[in-house]
């Protein structure tokens, strides 16, 4: 059993060959090595993933479709049925090639298959590499309710390598950039400061930060009974759009819905006291220059219903992580749906400037 304070398990490029032989390994006892990909992953990653591991190319692949729509339990179910017909046993290892649906996805397959069997996160999207692939939380939507099932166990490795960036287009990797702000925004003025001035979305500099981060923040509390809610900031109002959207058959990227969310939320914590109205107009200035929002993006009304289903709440009440300054977070903290709705329809009018 791997312990989360041991950050060992990701390795980047310079590491490569512990993965080599881990998979070494693996071939030579025989253990099978499964690829599970998307549409997209299979056609841009996973030439590259069988270059940087020549042991993965014997390995059987499962492919689905790309989507958040597909991160269900069905999708396991197949995956799963898939294996038992292939005889795949209790030494099976599984790679997840992707981003944070696979990750999210493929970790939730493996850690119930067998009652658990090892599996590696190959992240192939920013959002995946400085968070979803991070930290050993795994997951499935439920009839469109974000990550309503889940285990939190870790893989045997994560690897990060940049070069999976290359066929990435502009908007996702924006949308990564939108998790790499919200560490930051919680945990690290100055790595805040950093992001905000230079914008650069590859630099393995921050993505190495970003990581950093996030493990620490796990290390202490992985099983978020407190300071991993941190990582929750944006996400109760992004969930919450994410959710309204599947509803409606559209689709939102995750990264988005979280801008949203980090921008709603900072105005929450603006209006309870907390941060300043320099610093909310700091974070709104800086998201808006990163994401166009449209006016649908944001129903009051209907956004509401989906926030009581959060996992976050506690006997009814929405709990909300929010910002005490830009650097430090809070958790736990009851909002007054008023206050939410007032918040919601100030963002709906962004054309107003945000009113700050
Ligand atoms: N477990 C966690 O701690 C955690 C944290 C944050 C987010 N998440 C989850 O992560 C998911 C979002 O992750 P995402 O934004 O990576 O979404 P995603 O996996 O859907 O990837 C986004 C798109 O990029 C494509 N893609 C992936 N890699 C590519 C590459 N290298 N080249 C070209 N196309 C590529 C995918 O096929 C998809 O179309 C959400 O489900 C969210 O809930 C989980």
């Amino acid at each position: 059993m791997i312990n989360f304070a041991d950050s060992s398990y990701v390795l980047t490029q310079g590491r490569k060959q512990e993965l080599i032989d881990f998979l070494q390994d693996c071939n030579n006892q025989k253990r099978k090595i499964y690829v599970l990909c998307d549409t997209n992953t299979q056609q841009h990653c996973l030439h590259l993933l069988q270059t940087l591991f020549p042991q993965t190319k014997s390995a059987s692949l499962y492919c689905i479709q790309q989507g958040e729509s597909f991160k269900t339990i069905e999708t396991v179910t197949g995956f799963w049925k898939f294996l038992l017909q292939q005889q795949a046993d209790k030494h099976t290892v599984i790679i997840n090639l992707g981003g944070g649906v696979i990750t999210d996805l493929g970790g939730f397959a493996a850690s119930l298959f067998k009652r658990g069997v090892d599996f590696i996160h190959v992240p192939t999207t920013l959002l995946a590499m400085v968070d979803a692939a991070i930290g050993g939380k795994n997951g499935v939507n439920i009839d469109g309710y974000k990550n309503q099932s889940g285990s939190i166990v870790l893989p045997r490795y994560v690897y990060v390598d940049t070069d999976f960036l290359e066929s990435l287009s502009q908007d996702e990797k924006v949308n990564g950039y939108a998790e790499m702000i919200k560490h930051a925004l919680v945990a690290d003025q100055e790595f805040y400061k950093v992001l905000s001035e230079q914008c650069s979305f590859e630099k393995l500099q921050s993505i190495g930060k970003a990581i950093a981060i996030k493990l620490s923040i796990v290390a202490i509390d992985p099983f978020e009974k407190k300071e991993r809610k941190l990582l929750n900031f944006g996400h109760t109002i992004a969930h919450a759009i994410e959710s309204l959207y599947y509803s409606q058959q559209q689709d939102i990227s995750h990264g988005k819905a979280v801008a949203a969310g980090i921008i709603v939320e900072s105005y929450i914590s603006n209006k309870m006291g907390f941060i300043s109205d320099a610093e909310l107009k700091q974070i709104t200035d800086f998201i808006q220059s990163l994401f166009k929002f449209d006016e649908k993006d944001i129903v009051v009304e209907k956004l509401l219903p989906f926030m009581m289903a959060d996992k976050k709440n506690k006997q009814g009440q929405i709990r909300f992580t929010l910002l005490e300054s830009i650097g430090k977070g809070i958790v736990d903290i009851a909002v007054q749906i008023a206050m939410i709705e007032e918040a919601l329809v100030w963002f709906s009018k962004k054309d107003s400037g945000y009113g700050v």
